[in-house]
């Protein structure tokens, strides 16, 4: 398996220009299955999950054509054209939904059009540990008979759909999004209250809207779907990647630089950017995005606790504890999203970080310096911060199982060498 090689204590400096959401795209692709005519997404991010997404849809009968490079030469302008005109089949396979959880998405609009759905429950999630409770039982209150079966969600509704007010008990990005999406093609009126507010959920909402759907109340926690339109061909321009951005920027922070990262909004991180500013990281807006550094003033400890949007988000969370690891003072890390989010906690020990986990918190006491040191990647956020700490750290460091890192973060090694990081994907074998 591929590694990756970090010689750190080298300051970022330069530009790095920030993708699609892999966030948004997932949700936008499932989208296509509402309709049997073409939906283009342009700003498609090149990543394992896409493809994964790709793949699966495929085997449902979606038609995929990838066409268009960014002027760069990188994938960012890339648009991606699917079109669901004939749905072949209504089975996603355990094989290729296991390797993503975002692959339950396909489940509420394949019911909606096709009248029944069988998805395969995502992989290594066992009712219970990470369920889809939510998704479940808010298909079942717009009118679909659901049954688990050997691993499958079955899911029926003959008639079709039929609108519901569906108020959900905690905040879910995923189920907000396959109900949004089955709700385009129910009857009548669907009301989802305390719905996500995530930026993805408005971008999702909006090019359901150019496609023919009728919904109110985008970006906020109520949202009203009128059912039963029949949804038409659009071209949808995918919102940057929020979490790409962040990294960045925590990278940049972590290894006292200074970056202009082109295409990032600094409105989609603001509670990020917030606190960021707190600990000593300077934001300033330029033409093309905004620039970020830290060149002058040392880090200092803060109080992280993620949120559900617009709160800090939990999938910034291990890159904060990165940068944090060798601020000044100590620093309260509560992750509220997740249960055992915090498996980058061993790897960064190893790197010298003194950390200490309290149930859902982690005490952070900033050490002058992180050391290199030989880790593993767990998870696609865990492993990128791990590279950052590598990158502030003094010494080697080698990050394995960076397959992880694919799964989110385009051109990483590429992005980061431009700015005048020392770092190298060694393949497999190397
Ligand atoms: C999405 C993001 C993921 C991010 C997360 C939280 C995508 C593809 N992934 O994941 O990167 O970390 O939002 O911002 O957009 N839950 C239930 N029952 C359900 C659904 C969720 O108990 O039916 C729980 C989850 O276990 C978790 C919490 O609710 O503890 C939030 O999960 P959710 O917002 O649904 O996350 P995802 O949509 O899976």
């Amino acid at each position: 398996m591929d590694k990756i090689r970090i010689r750190g204590g080298r300051p970022l400096k330069g530009t790095i220009p920030i993708g699609g959401a892999k966030n948004a795209a997932l949700p936008l692709m499932a989208a296509s299955l509402l309709t049997d005519e073409t939906l283009t997404l342009v700003n498609i991010p090149h990543l394992a999950d896409i493809s994964t997404l790709a793949n699966l849809l495929a085997t449902l009968g979606v038609e995929i054509a990838l066409d268009g490079h960014a002027p760069n030469g990188g994938h960012a302008g890339r648009a991606l054209a699917l079109s669901a005109k004939n749905i072949t089949s209504t089975t996603a396979a355990y094989d290729l939904v296991r390797k993503m959880r975002a692959s339950i998405l396909v489940l509420g609009p394949l019911v909606a059009r096709e009248g029944q759905a069988r998805v395969s429950l995502p992989g290594g999630c066992a009712i219970g540990a990470r369920p889809v409770d939510l998704h479940l039982k808010g298909l079942e209150q717009l009118g679909a008979k659901i049954e688990l079966k050997e691993g499958y969600v079955e899911a029926a509704a003959p008639g079709g759909l039929v609108g519901a007010r569906i108020v959900f008990p905690f905040i879910s990005v995923g189920a907000t999004e396959n109900l949004m999406m089955a709700a385009t093609l129910a009857k009548g009126r669907t009301v989802l209250v305390n719905a996500a507010r995530e930026p993805e959920v408005g971008d999702l909402a909006r090019c359901l809207v150019a496609m023919g759907a009728t919904i109110t109340g985008i970006d906020t926690d109520t949202l009203t779907i009128e059912g039963g339109a029949k949804l038409h061909a659009a071209r949808h321009t995918i919102l940057p990647d929020r979490i790409e951005l962040g990294t960045y920027v925590m990278a940049t922070a972590a290894t006292g630089g200074d970056v202009e990262l082109v295409g990032g909004r600094l409105d989609l991180i603001q509670a990020a950017a917030d606190i960021l500013g707190q600990a000593g990281v300077s934001f300033a807006p330029t033409e093309r995005g905004f620039r970020v550094s830290r060149t002058n003033a040392a880090l200092t400890g803060v109080d992280v606790m993620t949120e559900p949007y617009p709160g800090f988000p939990t999938d910034l969370q291990a890159q904060m504890m990165a940068l944090l690891a060798s601020a000044e003072g100590a620093s309260m890390v509560t992750e509220t999203i997740f249960e055992n989010r915090f498996m980058h906690v061993p790897e960064l020990r190893r790197m010298g970080a003194n950390i200490n986990l309290h149930g859902g918190s982690a005490m952070v006491r900033g050490v002058p310096n992180l050391t290199g040191a030989q880790v593993m990647a767990t998870d696609l956020r865990a492993s990128v911060s791990l590279v950052i700490a590598g990158l502030a750290a003094r010494g080697e460091t080698t990050v394995a199982r960076v397959y992880h890192l694919d799964r989110g973060y385009e051109r990483l090694e590429e992005k980061l060498s431009a700015c005048g990081a020392d770092i190298e994907r060694l393949k497999e074998g190397a």
